[in-house]
């Protein structure tokens, strides 16, 4: 199936990220039908995307007309059997149970015609076990947006065991089609490029608040005023939901060990109570009075390159597990979290053998196997591949 060719696509969930993904597609000229469990829901989910579209038009990113055609290309349903027929893609936005996703997987290979792709938007879970509800493990692949997927730039597409190249490139040029630049992640590892980074990240500031290294504020100036970074870590775990970033770091941990120990001891408190970041009001900051303000004065009390260190040392593993290169690490990271540079990047202009040096100066001091140096990096290193200045790091 090439990516032209897709005319007819069903959206499984229209929740946050089911009906975004729907809605992009109608925009880009496909017949789309989202399923969920009951009317009012899909009611609900037709009116984010009318309210949404209207928004657009009064931008003028779109002609009005094209907002009503848009809508005009969505239909809604509470049957699998109705919104499978004739599809050439379904795009699974469930909720984030493999219980779940694999029960769906496997009805939806019962219906749907021989031809379609079967994709799924999950954030963490394993595509190739998706693929082993059905019996076209060859035609599942994880296609993974962004939130909200109509302004967020990228798509990780994601290779499970089973998935042939056809289909991964069949879901990286609809990815194109809809505007978006694809990245390949080429094996099905866990947190895939841009989550698996950002957990890395995540980490290093959580054990060092713990340790009292630094507060939270501190952490966060120096990450967003001395890094460059978009919003401070405990910012941005806040943003993103404390309980979701807790799932997926349990997930990182069970994947990777000790190299992903969560730091339960702060996180689990404000789970237990309920504080959950942005959505509750209250996470790591105070949110009812809008965005937390993070003190200026405070921007170099935190060395950032602790957290560029563990970025590059991940990038490295991904490279290592040869789940994903260099320029799709880095794209990855600039366009799903708005990072000033990629890892790779980062590194080959800051120097390898600096990093290098970063990681095994804090596994020195604090025994945790989160800075221990990847295999590559010390090889690259030895070889003399130290970056920019020698004429190779992570590139050429
Ligand atoms: N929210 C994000 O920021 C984000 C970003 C990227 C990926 N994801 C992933 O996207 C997926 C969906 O996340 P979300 O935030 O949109 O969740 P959500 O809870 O907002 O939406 C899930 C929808 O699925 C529906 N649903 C539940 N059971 C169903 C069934 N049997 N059949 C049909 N519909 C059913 C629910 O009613 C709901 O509308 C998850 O895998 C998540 O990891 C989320």
């Amino acid at each position: 199936m090439s990516a032209q060719k897709v005319e007819k696509a069903a959206v499984i969930g229209s929740g946050a990220m089911g009906h975004g993904i729907a809605e992009l597609l109608a925009m880009n000229g496909i017949q789309v039908t989202m399923v969920d469990i009951n009317d009012e829901i899909l009611q609900k989910a037709k009116e984010k995307i009318k309210w949404s579209l209207d928004k657009f038009a009064e931008k003028r990113r779109i002609r009005p007309e094209d907002a009503t055609t848009t809508m005009a290309r969505i239909g809604t349903t509470t049957s699998y059997e109705q919104a499978t027929k004739d599809i050439d893609i379904a795009i699974e936005a469930l909720p984030e149970t493999m219980d779940l996703k694999r029960k769906i997987f496997t009805h939806l290979d019962s219906l749907a015609p021989a031809k379609a792709i079967l994709a799924s938007n999950t954030s963490a879970l394993s595509i190739t076990e998706m693929g082993n509800a059905t019996k076209r493990p060859e035609k599942v692949a994880g296609m993974h947006f962004f939130n909200p997927p109509h302004s967020m730039q990228l798509v990780e597409v994601i290779k499970g065991e089973k998935t042939t190249d056809e289909t991964a490139n069949a879901v990286t040029e609809l990815s194109k089609r809809l505007g978006k630049t694809p990245i390949l992640v080429k094996k099905d590892v866990r947190g895939f490029v841009v989550n698996r980074i950002l957990g890395a990240t995540f980490n290093e500031a959580f054990w060092a608040f713990y340790r009292k290294e630094a507060t939270k504020e501190e952490i966060d100036a120096s990450v967003k005023y001395t890094g460059g970074f978009p919003m401070g870590w405990f910012e941005l775990a806040d943003f993103v939901g404390l309980d979701i970033a807790a799932d997926v770091g349990r997930i990182l941990y069970e994947a990777y060990g000790e190299r992903f120990r969560p730091c339960d001891d702060i996180i689990t408190p404000l789970l237990q109570a309920h504080n959950l970041g942005q959505k509750t009001g209250v996470g790591f900051y105070d949110w009812t009075k809008g965005r937390p303000r993070v003190p200026f004065n405070l921007l170099d009390t935190y060395d950032t390159d602790r957290s560029w260190a563990v970025a590059v040392n991940e990038a490295a593993w991904l490279i290592h597990d040869d789940a994903a290169s260099p320029a799709d690490i880095d794209t990855g990271m600039k366009l799903g979290t708005y990072w000033p540079s990629g890892p790779c990047e980062y590194a080959d202009r800051t120097g390898l053998d600096a990093m290098l040096n970063k990681l095994k100066e804090l596994h020195a001091k604090f025994n945790m196997k989160m800075y221990k140096p990847c295999p590559i990096l010390e090889d690259y290193v030895n070889k003399g591949w130290t970056g920019k200045k020698s004429g190779r790091g992570f590139y050429q």
